[in-house]
């Protein structure tokens, strides 16, 4: 996959960084953002949860939930006249949206019954889900906004990359009120299966529900029910207005995964299921692969040498010679696991492009560091599968040269 080709079709108007725990979903995201920009294009990166360094250095210090420019973004490298593009950066503040949603619906006074509602304020800030959601809503008030071309959404840290499509379902589903309305009846229901049911459907956290006596929480659910009365529905049509973009056309979904069976399993449910539905994959990025910069001298060969350099003497510098060759070998045999693993992928999906970042020696905390994973997507852009061993060996100086270890 070529990366460089999708920011640099205008038609893209939106990417989707998505994929299990951890993987580098939001390092990819920036890292997306920035190329883009310093390709010309006008770009917003919707974050979730960045590491603190990461964060500071996109100029994010606040979690204040609105766009903020990143300095230090370079003028278009693709050609010197074009003109240049910008950056923006924005943390989501879950609690802080859906907030907002309530402000702009309701009428100043029930909007302010609704916030300081405890029930509501629990659903904000705990409901399994919720973070999803508000990164969709935020991603459709982004895109009416219109101030950008290019909009790149992180998704939110949950287990499952498929979460991310359908929480916000399952969370409008929940506050179009048939479950609500079934749980403020709690006379018909009585109220242990009410208190069942609300555990169940929240995931909350017991230290919540202890705080909140039981006849309590109904009592305040009731009150928010009425008090959100008139924006039931409006909940369903904004997903459902999320989900439609998701689909358009100009959006792409990039699924990263690590070269871990995991995540990769993990990630070929998430591509067969934006199949299923419809939703534009633009490829596999297989994050923080390791690649070795000798990949001609052979895990077998490496490990012969070291047997053989090991009856020589006892110097240091041979001591230091075998080590060397051993972690060689180590290296090498991680990366021929990480490329079946690979291999394994592509033969089950053998449409969907693949491209590879290689694992940095560091983390990756600036807009430097974000550069060089921007230029690897660029460099290593073939499938795994095509190259053949020169290639390979060639892949493997480029990722020396890029920084990788
Ligand atoms: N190619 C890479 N080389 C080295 N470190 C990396 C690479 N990609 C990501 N990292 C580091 O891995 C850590 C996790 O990355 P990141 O936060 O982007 O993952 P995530 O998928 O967003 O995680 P979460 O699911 O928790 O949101 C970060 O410290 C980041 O700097
Ligand atoms: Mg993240």
């Amino acid at each position: 996959m070529v990366v460089d080709h999708l920011i640099d079709d205008r038609r893209t108007r939106i990417i989707v960084c998505c994929g299990s725990g951890g993987v580098g979903k939001t390092t990819i995201a920036a890292a997306v953002g920035l190329r883009a920009a310093e390709r010309g294009r006008h770009v917003v990166v919707l974050t979730v949860d960045p590491a603190r360094r990461l964060a500071q250095s996109m100029g994010l210090t606040s979690l204040d939930n609105t766009p903020r420019p990143v300095t230090g973004v370079r003028k278009s490298q693709v050609n010197g006249t074009d003109p240049p593009g910008s950056l923006h950066a924005m943390m989501l503040d879950m609690k802080r949206t859906f907030d907002e949603i309530v402000e702009s619906h309701a009428d100043p006074d029930r909007a302010a019954q609704i916030l300081a509602n405890p029930f509501y304020q629990s659903l904000s800030s705990s409901f399994a889900g919720t973070q999803e959601y508000m990164a969709m809503e935020k991603l459709g008030q982004l895109r009416r906004a219109d101030e950008w071309d290019l909009i790149v959404v992180d998704t939110p840290p949950s287990r499952s990359a498929l979460d991310f499509l359908d929480a916000p379902q399952r969370l409008s589903r929940f506050l179009d009120g048939r479950l609500l309305r079934l749980l403020v009846a709690p006379a018909k229901l009585g109220g242990r299966t009410g208190l069942r049911m609300i555990n169940a459907g929240f995931g909350m956290v017991t230290g919540v529900i202890t705080k909140i006596i039981g006849s309590q929480l109904l009592r305040d659910v009731q009150t928010f029910v009425s008090a959100m009365d008139t924006m039931f529905g409006g909940f369903r049509e904004r997903a459902e207005y999320t989900y439609r973009l998701l689909r358009a056309p100009g959006t792409a979904f990039l699924v990263i995964a690590a070269p871990e069976p995991d995540a990769l399993r993990e990630a070929s449910y998430f591509v067969e299921r934006l199949e299923r539905d419809e939703m534009p994959l633009a490829g596999l990025i297989i994050n923080r692969v390791h690649r070795s910069p000798a990949a001609r001298l052979s895990a077998a060969r490496s490990l012969a040498a070291a047997e053989t350099l090991q009856g020589l003497d006892e110097s240091e510098s041979t001591a230091l010679g075998i080590a060397a060759l051993r972690l060689h070998a180590e290296r090498m045999r991680q990366a021929e696991s990480e490329r079946r693993l690979s291999r394994r992928f592509t033969a089950a999906h053998p449409l969907v492009p693949v491209a590879q970042v290689p694992a940095q020696p560091d983390d990756v905390h600036d807009l430097n560091g974000l550069r060089v994973i921007g230029s690897a997507f660029a460099a290593l852009s073939k499938n795994w599968n095509r190259q053949d061993s020169e290639e390979l060996a060639d892949t493997a100086s480029t990722v020396a040269v890029a920084g990788g270890s």
